[in-house]
């Protein structure tokens, strides 16, 4: 008897071992349709998945635990439809889960992505633990070789009265905001969700602005609270800009990052209201106080942080040229230097130090400026130098036009209120590496750095006198032929692209297959005109001249010249 209830006990347990049941998780990037299912198939066994109630192409379930792999299955009525033509390996399951696995996607993180060399330490002072060599703009939203999914969800009129309105700035809807990564799922209430963009909106495709509300959700995503949706419509590689931000961030230069390299901007999927929109990047909005406090200040909530400015060329009479128009606070117009933020208490108006800063750029008089070091110094007295020069380097050797000094556009001004000077961030890098402006493409790539805003207006007085002292335009020049050697080789930039290209690829092909939500412009259509974008420019198409690849090489070797 004993004997017999000792062995009944060893049996269930060996029973409930092989049995373990632990949850998987699956999200389908293409919308089911009515009637199918999901299910994981283990050792010959379909276990039925659950779709979830509140993000439609999350499919969770319970099943025992797979001892080799599983696959994934679409179900209709029940019954198996179609399997993923590869398995899974166990290797990765935890006892409780699997990853956030995608449909037909066999990886959830790639390891190979070719990271660029980190070339500039950042501020070494503050917040940079490692010698100033890791970024205090890191944030696991741009962990690299992933590409998250995103799902919106937001009254169905109102979103299709934003899409036909879309012209219209100041639409703003209050949604619900899922993000997906394959190591985690985090759900928001009542996000704001937006339009975003000028010209971008004129294409099908148009970029968006997510914003967190802080106090429901004091960690954000990942620390992040403002968040722009980017959908690259002018550039058919979607490349561009994702290897500007691994750029700036190689130069230690705190600005977004974005996609799908730590440090970065991320690629994400995004659906509203279930319908699949596209391939976006993900990055940050410099323009917020959340996104400066976290990075300039590491996170510090209880400090009263400085001015915000959004300089901007589209929208005012003038171009944001940081040109001294008076002592009239209402010359500086708000359309073109927009107070995002205005200066804490017992400071001088965001507007009354800029009237101040630009006053000094025009009395700026380098016959009576020291030719050496000391000239940086009375610069660092007003700005962040090394930044702003590092910045205008990359700008030059991307043919950044659409940027500070080309068209006096796309950048944030800050007052850094710990040191009482001003620091310059870079926004919306789409129109770079031969992207856009035809006429003047040549100069860009085959000309000397000074060419660059020949026969253009004054378009940054600040840029005109600092190259105006000779100390600090060698400083520029050093700085270019510094990153050219160094980081922006064709060896290095074309590794980097590559691996962005093998993670980015199946969901281009993926986008090229939907139905865009807004009528309007259209970029590349097919497979063949996304790869081709990388070699050669498509003559025949508005604004671009200059293949990336094709850019990096000229580019490269003119300023070997140099
Ligand atoms: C979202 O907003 C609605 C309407 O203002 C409110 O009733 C609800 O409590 C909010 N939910 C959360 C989680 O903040
Ligand atoms: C700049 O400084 C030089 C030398 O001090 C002086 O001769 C010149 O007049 C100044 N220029 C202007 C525009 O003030």
């Amino acid at each position: 008897m004993y004997k017999i209830l000792a062995c009944f006990l060893v049996c269930c347990i060996g029973y409930a071992l092989a049995n373990d049941l632990m949850t998987y998780h699956v999200v389908t990037i293409s919308l089911l349709t009515p009637g199918q299912g999901m299910s994981v198939l283990i050792d010959g066994t379909h276990y039925p998945l659950q779709q979830s109630s509140t993000v439609p192409m999350l499919y969770t379930g319970s099943a025992p635990k797979s001892q080799i792999g599983y696959q994934y299955t679409i179900t209709k009525g029940g019954n198996p439809m179609e399997t993923e033509i590869f398995e899974r390996s166990a290797e990765y399951l935890s006892e409780e889960q699997s990853f956030n696995d995608v449909y037909g996607q066999s990886w959830r993180k790639l390891d190979d992505m070719k990271p660029l060399p980190q070339l500039y330490a950042f501020d070494r002072e503050r917040y940079s633990p490692l010698g100033g060599m890791s970024d205090p703009a890191a944030s696991n939203l741009y962990e690299d070789g992933t590409v998250a999914t995103i799902h919106i969800s937001a009254s169905p009129e109102q979103v299709l009265a934003m899409h036909q309105n879309k012209m219209d700035k100041k639409i703003n809807l209050l949604a619900d905001f899922t993000y997906i990564n394959y190591n985690s799922i985090q759900e928001f209430k009542n996000v704001s969700f937006k339009v975003s963009g000028h010209s971008s909106r004129q294409w099908s495709k148009i970029p968006y602005k997510i914003k967190i509300p802080r106090k429901a959700y004091p960690d954000g995503l990942y620390r992040r609270w403002h968040l722009k949706l980017r959908s690259e419509s002018t550039d058919p590689t979607m490349v561009r800009e994702k290897l500007y931000n691994d750029v700036l961030k190689s130069t230690g230069v705190i600005a977004a990052r974005g996609g799908y390299v730590s440090c970065t901007k991320k690629v994400t999927r995004l659906y509203i209201n279930d319908k699949p929109i596209g391939l976006f990047l993900t990055v940050d909005d410099p323009a917020s106080s959340t996104f400066i406090r976290e990075t300039m200040y590491g996170g510090d909530r209880k400090l009263h942080i400085g001015a915000i400015i959004k300089a901007d060329a589209a929208e005012g009479s003038t171009t944001a040229n940081l040109n001294y128009l008076g002592q009239d606070p209402d010359l500086y117009e708000s359309e073109t230097y927009e107070i995002k933020k205005e200066s804490p208490k017992g400071h001088p108006s965001a507007v009354s130090d800029l009237i101040k800063f630009t006053k000094f750029i025009r009395e700026y008089n380098a016959s009576s400026v020291p030719d050496d070091a000391r000239a940086v110094k009375i610069w660092e007295e007003h700005l962040d130098i090394t930044s702003y020069i590092r910045q205008l380097a990359v700008e030059w050797i991307t043919g950044n036009w659409d940027a500070h000094q080309y068209a006096g556009n796309n950048y944030i001004i800050h007052r850094d209120t710990v040191k009482n000077r001003y620091v310059v961030l870079p926004v919306d890098f789409d129109y770079t590496f031969g992207n856009g402006v035809e006429a003047d493409q040549t100069r860009f790539l085959t000309g000397k750095p000074l060419e660059m805003s020949e026969g253009q207006p004054v378009n940054s007085y600040l840029w005109d006198k600092v190259r105006s002292t000779p100390y600090l335009l060698n400083m520029y020049y050093e700085t270019i032929k510094d990153i050219n050697a160094q980081l922006m080789t064709p060896d290095i930039l074309n590794a980097h692209v590559d691996s962005i290209v093998n993670l980015i690829e199946s969901s281009i092909v993926w986008e090229q297959s939907l139905v865009t939500q807004t009528t309007g412009l259209k970029s590349a259509k097919s497979i063949a005109d996304f790869k081709s974008a990388f070699v050669a420019g498509s003559k025949n198409k508005i604004d671009l001249l200059i293949g990336l690849k094709e850019w990096i090489k000229i580019k490269h070797s003119s300023i070997l010249q140099l």
